[in-house]
């Protein structure tokens, strides 16, 4: 695929080249996300961000990236503080916003609204989270920790536990792993089952995987478990909720009984899923799982403005 100027609105767009490429050129801005080098690739560029639901990583990466590689950043958080609250469609929006900046980055709590702001804009559009949609700079950085963590993608066994039917952090790094010679394996409590629409399409290209409802059975197979947060913010029974938010819990002492020596991902913010007794633990990944979003977020935003 030919970046520039290109929305990444789902990883359903990517190919298993463009994902190499993508985790190639993050490779190259390593020194200067860790602050050892300093560049000025974007510089005269601006990239408005536009949060409509709560952010910590995903926005500070963002604009971290845009900042370390010369370029300015406008940012809206909340829709409260937007004329979103006065009725101004999505669309609309990024047609304005286009006018002010080079590149759009949006989180959104309805599935769909990336891509509806990518209609409305001739400047790229990044997709930071569309509701229960997709979350595709996130699977990015899973993939690029993945590889960094565990040296290679191609034969490993990936588990991913808690919150699959709303989680979108599982949804777009599966579709990324579905071009690699790898095992998925899906631990949820039954309400919370991966979507039918991506096992179908795992089932329709080959792609390895089982479904199991206790994290005991898929840890002690597994090479990498990638844990989430059950997203309270999707329940309309909140009395589910709560029964579910704390239902599959990695503990060190699980992950000591069945594979001590297992990579351990989570997008973050955790609340309770990974206990913090884990942190100490060599194969605890997601701080530095975090750390990445920097690289792959330049290595997206200098792609897509044509500047690699
Ligand atoms: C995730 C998200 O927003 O989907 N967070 C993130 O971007 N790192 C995960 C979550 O909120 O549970």
């Amino acid at each position: 695929m030919d970046f520039k100027g290109q929305d990444i609105l789902s990883t359903e767009q990517f190919s298993k080249e463009d994902i190499l490429r993508i985790l190639d050129v993050a490779r190259t801005f390593e020194a200067v996300a860790e602050k050892r080098e300093t560049s000025e690739l974007l510089k005269g560029k601006v990239m408005a961000s536009l949060f409509y639901e709560p952010s910590t990583r995903t926005r500070f990466s963002f604009e971290t990236a845009m900042k370390r590689l010369g370029g300015q950043t406008i940012t809206a958080v909340g829709q409260d503080y937007s004329s979103l609250s006065k009725g101004e469609s999505l669309w609309d929006t990024a047609k304005m916003v286009e006018a002010y900046a080079d590149v759009i980055v949006v989180r959104h709590p309805a599935e769909g609204s990336a891509a509806e702001m990518a209609r409305g804009s001739n400047v790229p559009v990044l997709n930071g989270g569309d509701g229960p949609g997709q979350h595709p700079t996130q699977a990015l950085l899973d993939m690029y920790t993945l590889m960094k963590e565990q040296g290679n993608i191609d034969g490993l066994t990936v588990m991913m536990s808690g919150d699959l039917k709303y989680g979108r952090t599982v949804h777009s790094l599966c579709m990324l792993l579905r071009h690699f010679d790898v095992k998925m394996i899906f631990s949820s409590p039954d309400e919370l089952k991966m979507p039918v629409s991506y096992l179908d399409d795992l089932r329709g290209r080959g792609v390895a995987f089982e479904e199991c409802s206790t994290l005991e059975e898929g840890l002690k197979k597994s090479d990498v478990v990638y844990a989430t947060r059950v997203q309270g913010e999707r329940f309309t029974d909140k009395e589910q909720y709560e029964r579910l938010k704390l239902a599959f819990v990695l503990s060190k002492d699980l992950l000591k009984q069945c594979n001590e020596k297992i990579t351990v991902m989570h997008p973050l913010p955790r609340v309770g899923e990974i206990t913090t007794d884990v942190d100490s633990m060599k194969g605890a990944a997601y701080f530095r799982q975090a750390a990445n979003g920097v690289q792959v977020r330049m290595a997206l935003l200098a792609l897509v403005l044509g500047k690699v």
